[in-house]
């Protein structure tokens, strides 16, 4: 196999270079292009902080219009493309219908197909930005068979994305402006995070030259897997089993610490991290005003506040340099704002898809990339003769 070097899990190998988002796992610090997560979280907005790590720069007042003029054209989705979600079983998890939504969306706009056509990557970039929200909003509904809203233009995005949610025909839907900004706020922590895996696996796909709807859609379902985005939803069903009273908060940390059936204490630990995850430091402030506010979650908080006390303290955790990471806490924000568990995962991908364009982008744009594709450190037979089917 020539001189390849083995590094499963990519633990030690740059993958590309990127000049969208800065790591540093020791120190605990995040920056999209330059701007620490802090600032963007307190000062910026979801659609804003997307422009940044899409364009690079942040947007001028105008420049922000205009961009959010020309999403807010797009949100609708083509009439036919409704009927997919009648295809789907109603008890089908959302994240497996979005990306097949997303991936659908190649067929109703072939002026797609073309990555290096930049009129058609921008097209392709706004339509997705607007369309997301609705596909994940109709997924929902689908879900809970009530029928689904047209967006209402007239609302910012996420207001609509709440009203496409948990609205009714006929019925004023109340948008909270605490809960719109939280959730915005949520989509910003989420908007990037280098090469993660579902980032990984847009890069990749699109290294082959696939088009941006085809990438986004293969990121979607990296996304789903509990190690990666389905950590919030597993975080809540651990919660809830601990509140549930199947076992006491230290009968579990006990499995977790004697690896009992492979138990993880989900929501903390991470890959490049060694630190406290900046992300979930706002995010846990985040959880006590929108929990007071809502007034739900509390006890599930309590427990969740307990094992974050107890993982801090104890020599397991310490020495493995395990923290909590964005997923610990958004799964109680998201359920006290009535989201169902199954739609946690969809949050993040919600949140992601600027990461996903951007580093798309950068991809393509780059004139030294070439088509991802990984060596391996072959274990099988050596070469053996051919037995007859009679003969074995
Ligand atoms: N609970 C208990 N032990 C853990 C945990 C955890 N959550 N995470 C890591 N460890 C242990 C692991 O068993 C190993 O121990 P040992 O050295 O004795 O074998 C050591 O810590 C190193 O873990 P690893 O699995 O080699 O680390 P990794 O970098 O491959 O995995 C991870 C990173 C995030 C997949 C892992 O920490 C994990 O499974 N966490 C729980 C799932 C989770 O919260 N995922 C969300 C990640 S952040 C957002 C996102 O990407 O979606």
């Amino acid at each position: 196999t020539g001189n390849v070097t083995l590094d499963g899990g990519f633990t030690n190998t740059a993958s590309c270079t990127s000049a969208i988002t800065y790591i540093d796992g020791d120190e605990g610090i995040l920056r999209y292009r330059g701007y620490p997560i802090e600032q963007l979280a307190k000062q910026s907005t979801f659609l804003e902080t997307s422009y940044l790590l899409i364009y690079g720069t942040l947007p001028t007042t105008s420049e922000l219009e205009d961009f959010e003029d020309r999403i807010r054209d797009h949100t609708m989705l083509h009439e036919d493309l409704k009927g997919f979600f009648g295809g789907f079983p109603r008890d089908a998890h959302p994240m497996p219908v979005l990306s097949s939504a997303v991936s659908a969306l190649s067929t109703f706009y072939q002026d797609s197909l073309d990555p290096f056509d930049p009129d058609q990557v921008e097209i392709s970039t706004i339509r997705l930005l607007a369309k997301l929200p609705t596909i994940a909003a109709y997924a929902y509904k689908k879900s809970i068979g009530q029928p689904f809203l047209y967006p209402d233009n007239r609302l910012s995005l996420v207001e609509n994305f709440l009203r496409m949610t948990f609205g009714v025909p006929a019925t004023d839907y109340e948008v909270d402006p605490d809960i719109v900004k939280a959730v915005d706020l949520l989509l910003i922590l989420h908007a990037d995070h280098e090469q993660n895996c579902s980032t990984s696996t847009v890069r990749l796909v699109g290294s082959s030259h696939a088009n941006l709807f085809a990438s986004v859609s293969a990121g979607i379902n990296a996304l789903f897997g509990p190690l990666h985005g389905g950590a919030n939803q597993a975080v809540l069903e651990m919660l809830e089993r601990i509140q549930s009273a199947e076992y006491s908060t230290d009968e579990f940390m006990k499995k977790v610490k004697d690896k009992e059936d492979g138990v993880r204490l989900m929501g903390f630990g991470h890959r490049v991290y060694k630190n406290y995850d900046p992300r979930a430091a706002i995010i846990k402030d985040t959880a006590h005003s929108i929990l007071e506010k809502t007034g739900g979650g509390d006890e599930l908080l309590e427990i969740a506040m307990r094992l974050e006390e107890i993982a801090l303290a104890d020599d397991y955790f310490v020495e493995r340099k395990l923290y909590p990471n964005v997923d610990f806490y958004t799964g109680l924000i998201y359920k006290s704002m009535g989201f169902p568990t199954r739609m946690f995962t969809v949050l993040f991908a919600l949140g992601r898809l600027p990461g996903w364009i951007a580093q798309w982008r950068e991809m393509i744009e780059d004139p030294t990339t070439k088509i991802g594709r990984p060596r391996q450190v072959y274990t099988g037979e050596g070469e053996r003769d051919y037995v007859a089917l009679t003969d074995r």
